[in-house]
């Protein structure tokens, strides 16, 4: 059963109810890891197949909206999410958040820290959708694969600050952007939400600086970009000039 629905940034939406599961897919298994003095692992040498990374589920998507406190609203209204973190454009504080990490109320079930992030900018649009690996292994060794085929690394390895993932961004053939992670942070419903500026280098503990192809400010984009940025401001929405400033300080700090 579902019903489809059209949010306020005119992405359709579709709800789902009673699917029927099919059998798990093989699975790709954990590596076993000695950590410092907790060595699990003997007479095994540690052999990471260099082969694709299997995906175990979709963990999140992002979105960039026009009219994000009102589509966060709307989110956060029908569908009963959560805020995990919030990120507001620096010396903006106080006209509220510019993106938020959503996760599903599950009570005392920890779930994702974000199943939906959410950001104000000059466009409505699918920004990444998130899939899990088993492990570190996975990701790098599935990342060499996809390397050495010629696919394009959007920006990694390293490591998120809001939801901890371990983190590796490509671009398919169409420019469609997918994020591999592992390692994710599970919350309950018992935290509160988290407050920090909106910053590049905010976006990650360690791993290369955000790069111009994740932050949309390549030259390939620039022209996109600009002129979705200017009609953005000339329309009537939350993209205002002053939060094209914000947005466009995003990216060099
Ligand atoms: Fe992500």
């Amino acid at each position: 059963m579902a019903v489809e629905l059209t949010d306020p940034s005119g992405i359709p939406v579709k709800v789902v109810a009673g699917l029927h599961e099919l059998p798990a897919l093989p699975a790709q298994a954990p590596h076993m890891f000695n950590f410092g003095h907790h060595q699990a692992r003997t007479n095994a040498p540690q052999r990471p197949p260099r082969e694709p990374a299997a995906v175990q589920r979709l963990g999140h998507v992002v979105l960039q909206s026009t009219r994000y406190i009102e589509a966060l609203n709307w989110y956060l209204d029908n569908l009963g999410l959560i805020v995990s973190d919030f990120l507001y454009f620096a010396g903006q504080r106080d006209r509220g958040p510019t993106m938020s990490f959503i996760r599903c109320d599950r009570g005392a079930t920890p779930t994702d820290h974000h199943t939906l992030a959410m950001a104000l900018g000059p466009a409505n649009r699918y920004v990444h959708s998130a899939y899990q690996v088993s492990d570190l292994d996975a990701l790098a060794a599935g990342g060499e694969y996809l390397r050495e085929r010629g696919y394009f690394r959007s920006w990694g390895i390293g490591r998120h600050i809001q939801g901890s993932q371990l983190f590796d961004y490509w671009r398919d053939p169409d420019g469609f952007l997918v994020e591999h992670f592992a390692d994710g942070d599970l919350f309950d419903n018992t935290l509160e939400p988290g407050w920090a500026p909106f910053t590049a280098s905010g976006l990650a503990q360690w791993g290369p600086p955000a790069s111009g192809d994740f932050l949309g400010t390549s030259p390939k984009h620039a022209r996109a970009e600009a002129l979705s940025m200017f009609n953005a401001v000339r329309e009537h929405n939350e993209f205002d000039v002053k939060r094209l400033i914000g947005l466009l300080k995003v990216a060099t700090s």
